[in-house]
């Protein structure tokens, strides 16, 4: 399983393609380790980077979201509150010890969402942006 950066999940805003970039890269790492059967050893890392990468990105595009009067704003918003509210469920889940139930559901979460997430509203997002800046 890999999940590599390919030039059609491209917005076209460099801050936010470099950004994502940073992030598949990461997720990557994970998923390498799984498959070395290191991944309860990885994961720690990898979420303590996703804490605060889900911070600097989600603001980045809100900010300019709210700077160029993004009509689609609260719905993206809704997105990126839907992932954080999954995030810390599993993030809780880590806590309680039981790291092997959270190695896989981790995995698909991070695939799955940033996939579907980074192909419609960010490239959608993209797309606005580039007719504004
Ligand atoms: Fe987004």
């Amino acid at each position: 399983m890999a999940l590599k950066w390919n030039e059609k999940f491209a917005t076209g805003i460099e801050k936010i393609d470099t950004q994502h970039r940073e992030l598949f890269t990461r997720i990557n790492n994970l998923l390498d380790a799984c498959t070395q059967r290191k991944g309860e050893e990885m994961i720690g890392e990898v979420m303590r980077f996703l804490e605060d990468y889900i911070v600097v990105h989600f603001s980045t595009e809100e900010e300019f979201m709210l700077k160029y009067d993004y009509p689609d704003y609260p719905s993206h918003k809704a997105q990126h509150a839907k992932f954080i509210s999954e995030f810390s469920e599993l993030k809780r889940r880590l806590k309680s010890g039981r790291i092997s139930t959270v190695v896989v559901p981790t995995n698909r979460l991070l695939i799955d969402w940033w996939i579907n997430h980074i192909s419609n509203v960010d490239k959608e997002l993209g797309a606005f942006l580039r007719t504004k800046m």
